[in-house]
């Protein structure tokens, strides 16, 4: 056992932190948090934490705003004790699409929370497939953003005999992230035109299609769903062209609005997704991909 080392971890990421912490065999301590009724919270970490290198897992999903306060706290208490964050790993870091201004007058939410987050000396900070790589330049520290890619792969290449078997990504922004999947099975890959309206939020993706999927079976991969809008839009068009059997590998299923229903009325047969957030589709452990990540 490291013992000048702990690792910490609550809900949702309790599980991964607590197999992070057996596979470096490193003592796991749960965070206390406590609700009040006006909505403020309260954390509580059981003991002296000074002189210790600490590993913090903590996804921001769900109720993410909550979750994001409740990590400045983690971190505030940390600098309390004079706590090493060696590794903070946010497995699914909420406000990553607000990576730019795309109306006027809005705030680039993922700077500022790098800039909080900065704040906090720390040595690594890691999380998977973050939506836009390019925003960990707004981090200080050393980051590693971990591909979900070739786990999500593997499980389809264990699970599924797929014939005839493409890969799209239902946007020009994920092609690199179909190609990699697509690169595991040497199989072609294809994107939608996809646009959402700034305004309101609603996705339109273009129903004529510049390439053949009659009879093909699909796999759609994308980095997130959220409503599952650009999933359900997708698999209708690919159904309408007379796509065989479609399935979806994504890293963070976030399943809001009844999205799971909707996506599989629009006919899509299986949902895989990461445990970054577990859920009934999170068949895809990223553990052990974590741990190897880390600087130790
Ligand atoms: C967008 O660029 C992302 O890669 C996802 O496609 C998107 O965020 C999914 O959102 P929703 O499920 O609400 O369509």
């Amino acid at each position: 056992m490291l013992n000048d080392w702990v690792v910490l971890g609550d809900l949702p990421s309790e599980n991964m932190a607590k197999n992070i912490s057996k596979n470096l065999n490193i003592e796991f301590k749960f965070i206390d948090v406590t609700t009040f009724n006006d909505g403020e919270i309260k954390i509580r970490i059981d003991g002296d934490l000074s002189k210790k290198k600490c590993i913090l897992v903590q996804s921001l999903f769900p109720d993410v705003n909550n979750k994001f306060i409740q990590l400045l706290m983690i971190l505030f208490r940390l600098k309390q004790d004079n706590t090493t964050l060696r590794n903070l790993v946010i497995p699914y870091l909420a406000y990553a699409r607000q990576d730019k201004m795309f109306l006027p007058g809005e705030a680039v939410t993922i700077k500022m929370m790098a800039d909080l987050l900065n704040f906090y000396s720390l040595d690594n900070f890691i999380t998977v497939d973050i939506h836009n790589i390019s925003s960990l330049s707004f981090f200080k520290c050393n980051t590693i953003n971990i591909s979900a890619i070739p786990y999500l792969a593997n499980y389809f290449s264990q699970k599924y005999k797929l014939k005839d078997c493409i890969v799209i990504s239902p946007d020009i922004g994920g092609r690199m992230r179909a190609e990699h999947f697509a690169s595991f099975g040497n199989v072609p890959v294809y994107y939608l035109n996809k646009t959402r309206n700034r305004l309101s939020g609603e996705v339109k993706i273009e129903d004529r299609l510049d390439f053949d999927v009659c009879n093909k079976d699909i796999i759609i991969v994308d980095d997130m769903i959220s409503t599952g809008s650009s999933i359900v839009k997708a698999s209708k068009i690919l159904k309408e062209n007379g796509a065989n059997k479609i399935y979806v590998a994504c890293t963070h299923a976030l399943l809001l609005d009844n999205a799971m229903n909707k996506i599989k009325q629009s006919g899509v047969i299986d949902i895989i997704s990461t445990n970054s957030i577990p859920n009934e589709c999170s068949k895809v452990d990223l553990s052990d991909a974590i741990t190897k990540s880390m600087q130790i």
